[in-house]
């Protein structure tokens, strides 16, 4: 690929789930290196906003499953999130820290986790898309909270969205069609060959999370998915 875009969306998207995530701490700088050592095209990341404001990158709400803190992330400064261990001896990176550690060697895949993360997301990808060395196609925002992603597409019109989904819609694929959506991205369990032609059919690409068993990887690939997010990149690298 191009340095500064997204890899070609013709061929299978390997997307690192939380970097690395089988091998390394989930979410954290060493873990989205090893996802680019392995090969992915892009790693996906989860954005909360702590109580000083800052964007930080870990999955939860909470602290305790992934960090030897507890409480809430967003009833903490940065300074008190800094002095977690998020495993391995790594800390909560910031969403900013991520964008440049992985720089130009693979696409971002932000999902908006948080409450209100819509706008600093979006003022943050405009800022390093302006300073240069990027496309916007660079990034995928997506998120759970479908009003969050209104709010983002709202915002900036530029950026792709991938509408995530857990189940099978009874409308299909129209409520990422009406969201503007560049890509469904839906739950393994829930993928089935009408769900995928459906996205197909309105214009979107197809992703499933998450896809660890080889087996899974090599029916999602049969079915013609464009993409599987997955804890172990290697397995799915060509
Ligand atoms: O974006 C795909 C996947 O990450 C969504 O589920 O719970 O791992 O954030 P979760
Ligand atoms: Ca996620």
């Amino acid at each position: 690929m191009k340095g500064s875009e997204m890899p070609n969306m013709d061929s299978f998207l390997v997307i690192g789930h939380r970097g690395a995530c089988g091998y390394e701490p989930e979410n954290t700088l060493r873990s989205f290196e090893k996802a680019i050592a392995l090969g992915a095209h892009m790693v996906e990341l989860d954005v909360h906003r702590c109580r000083t404001g800052e964007l930080v990158v870990i999955h939860d709400n909470r602290l305790e499953r992934t960090t030897n803190g507890s409480g809430y992330v967003a009833e903490k400064t940065l300074d008190e999130l800094r002095a977690l261990d998020a495993g391995g001896g790594e800390r909560i990176p910031l969403l900013r820290e991520v964008v440049e550690r992985v720089g130009v060697r693979a696409a971002i895949n932000i999902e908006l986790k948080g409450a209100g993360t819509a706008g600093p997301v979006s003022e943050l990808i405009e800022r390093t898309v302006g300073s240069g060395g990027y496309d916007t196609s660079h990034f995928l925002v997506s998120s759970f909270d479908h009003r969050e992603l209104a709010r983002f597409a709202e915002i900036n019109r530029r950026v792709r969205i991938g509408a995530l989904v857990e189940g099978v819609p009874l409308g299909l694929a129209a409520f990422a069609q009406e969201l503007g959506a560049f890509a469904v991205n839906a739950g393994l369990d829930f993928v089935t060959d009408e769900f995928v032609a459906d996205a197909h059919r309105r214009g979107m690409r197809f992703f499933v999370y998450t896809v660890n068993h080889p087996e899974d990887i090599d029916r999602m690939r049969r079915m013609g998915v464009d993409g599987i997010f997955t804890n172990y990149p290697d397995r799915a690298s060509p």
